[in-house]
């Protein structure tokens, strides 16, 4: 992509789709910006990806939207927020780009978890990685450290909806197992967190299997309302990034089936490039 001086988009990153599902939220909210967002469909999903590749892969994705001008990247990926957020703030930004920002996904959702229960009882839906990493338990214990989090990792959830197999009988069953299987940690739990951005699709799909008394938070209007907020406290960052209402959208896999697909998750037409890591 031709790198410009006047070209500083806000840089969206996501294993695959899912992070269309915040991007679609954020656009919404700040129209006027600029956004490059770019899936890594090729070596999707990271859910079940060791610490290590999670963070070498998310790490030369950031490595891509900065040299492409983005001054601010958010990482629309719970997996990659989880696993290598902290390891990309603390050791990598310092000597690479100290005047440039990452931002994840789980930090402004637990900043607000609390405001929406009454048991004290919360539940996490998240992939392998996120609920082995401990970053939900760690996270929501710093802001509400009166809640009880009970985590359900659901493995078969993201490769179902990344290959389209989500509206299946197939599907239904693995939904149903894995919030039965929450549900069952504790009866009490009233809100739970979808902690994955691919799971805004099956939404309703995990209703279904809910009591109608139990909140499901999805993360897009969260984080685009934190980002707004960001925004706002951080004018050196905001004034860096280019207003020219441009979307664009970089996929590591076939542009044909990322189009395709991207267009349902993000809500309207998305038309990519290839791009080569
Ligand atoms: N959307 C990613 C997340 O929020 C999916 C992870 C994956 O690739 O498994 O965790």
């Amino acid at each position: 992509m031709a790198k410009n001086n006047t070209y500083h988009p806000i840089g969206i990153f996501d294993s695959g789709y899912g992070g269309l599902t915040i991007m679609k939220k954020i656009v919404k909210e700040l129209p006027d910006y600029d956004y490059l967002y770019l899936g890594d469909n090729a070596r999707a999903p990271y859910g079940s990806r060791s610490f290590e590749t999670v963070y070498e892969y998310t790490l030369e994705c950031v490595k891509h939207l900065f040299a492409s001008g983005c001054e601010l990247v958010i990482l629309a990926c719970n997996t990659a927020s989880a696993k290598a957020l902290r390891t990309i703030q603390q050791k990598d930004l310092p000597h690479l780009a100290p005047n440039k920002r990452v931002l994840g996904v789980i930090r402004p959702t637990t900043e607000i978890i609390g405001n929406y229960t009454k048991t004290k009882h919360v539940g996490v839906l998240g992939t392998s990685g996120t609920v082995s990493s401990g970053s939900y338990l760690v996270e929501i214990k710093r802001f509400f450290p009166e809640l009880k989090v009970f985590q359900e990792a659901c493995p078969m959830w993201v490769p179902l909806i990344e290959n389209n197999e989500y509206e299946t009988a197939g599907a239904d069953f693995f939904i149903e197992k894995h919030v039965k299987a929450l549900m069952n940690k504790s009866k009490n739990i009233d809100a739970i967190i979808l902690g994955c951005t691919h799971y805004p699709l099956i939404e309703d799909k995990i209703k279904h299997y809910l009591l109608p008394e139990v909140k499901l938070l999805t993360q897009g209007k969260i984080v685009a309302d934190g980002l707004k907020n960001y925004l706002l406290r951080h004018p050196e960052i905001e004034s860096k990034c280019s207003k020219t209402n441009g979307l664009k959208f970089l996929t590591t896999d076939l542009t044909e089936s990322f189009d395709r697909a991207a267009t349902l998750f993000f809500g309207s037409k998305v038309k990519s490039e290839h791009l080569n890591l």
